[in-house]
């Protein structure tokens, strides 16, 4: 296993491997690598000749009140859950490689960011397209591997390679989660121990929405009522939203049917968490 910090490296190692035929799997992280990451990587050695996992905390996609600054970093940690699977390039650069000056092209995200996380998060998916067009440009991987906890982020990547024509295959990898449900994230680390109690309370909520809807239930309003009163009742946390929608368009839907996302977030002391379920309905 190699890293590299350099993107003139990185592109020279590579290339020797796409002129072989070697078919290249690329997972994007932001590093702080846990069991979720480690699936994208598990499913990505499968399927590929050669794996590259990029860590990079992209400071584009953070908003000016975010957690840019205490997002959790552990490079050596990541380097040894690398090694364990098997990844042969750590893409590691600096803000400085990415971003030598600020940027004077970005990519802009019209569709699916007026809802969820871009709606509270304004500018984010445009920050997560460019450091993504501009990692998949630096890497040129065959495969890309994004998990389902970020439903969002996969609906809009899936937009950004088909309108801008690249030339890779997006894989959806479905959520990890801790044994109590709780989808497993880097920032789960900043929940208090009561927190972390009540957190898995948000994937019962959806466990519960999805009950109810399997029961018959096909008013997208009582869904969201059932899963708001569960998680007032049983977290301390704020809710950011609770939202239904028709997956991956994220077109809005008056009845619940076809293949539809329910997706939560709710904001604890200092970390925010999100969470969704995606189901097919007759
Ligand atoms: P990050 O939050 O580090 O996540 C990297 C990838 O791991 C994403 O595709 C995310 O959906 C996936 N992932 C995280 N937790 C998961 C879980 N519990 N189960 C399955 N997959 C999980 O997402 C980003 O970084 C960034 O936005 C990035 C795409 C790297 C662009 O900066």
């Amino acid at each position: 296993m190699k890293t590299i910090t350099s993107i003139a490296d990185i592109q020279k190692e590579l290339l020797v491997h796409k002129q072989n035929g070697k078919k290249i799997g690329f997972v994007p992280t932001m590093g702080f690598l846990h069991e979720g990451h480690e699936q994208l990587l598990t499913v990505a050695r499968k399927e590929n000749d050669i794996v590259v996992l990029s860590i990079f905390v992209n400071p584009l996609q953070f908003g000016e009140n975010e957690d840019l600054d205490k997002y959790p970093r552990d490079y050596e940690r990541d380097e040894a859950v690398a090694r364990k699977n098997d990844v042969d390039y750590i893409f590691y650069p600096s803000v400085q490689e990415m971003y030598p000056e600020s940027p004077s092209v970005t990519i802009k995200v019209n569709q699916r960011t007026d809802v969820m996380c871009g709606k509270s998060r304004p500018g984010h998916f445009d920050g997560v397209a460019t450091v993504v067009t501009k990692l998949f440009h630096i890497v040129q991987p065959d495969q890309a591997y994004f998990g389902l906890k970020d439903a969002q982020q996969v609906a809009v990547i899936e937009g950004l390679v088909k309108d801008l024509n690249f030339p890779i295959t997006i894989k959806r990898v479905s959520i990890i989660r801790e044994e109590d449900g709780l989808a497993k994230s880097s920032r789960n680390v900043y929940l208090s121990a009561e927190e972390r109690e009540e957190a898995k309370q948000l994937f019962a909520s959806l466990v519960l929405a999805s009950k109810k809807i399997v029961e018959g239930e096909r008013n997208p309003d009582q869904i969201i009522s059932l899963i708001k009163q569960h998680i007032e009742m049983t977290t301390s946390g704020k809710i950011d939203y609770i939202e239904i929608y028709e997956y991956p368009t994220l077109n809005k839907i008056d009845i619940l049917q076809g293949q539809i996302i329910i997706a939560i977030a709710v904001a604890f002391t200092s970390a925010r968490l999100i969470d969704n379920k995606i189901l097919i309905v007759e």
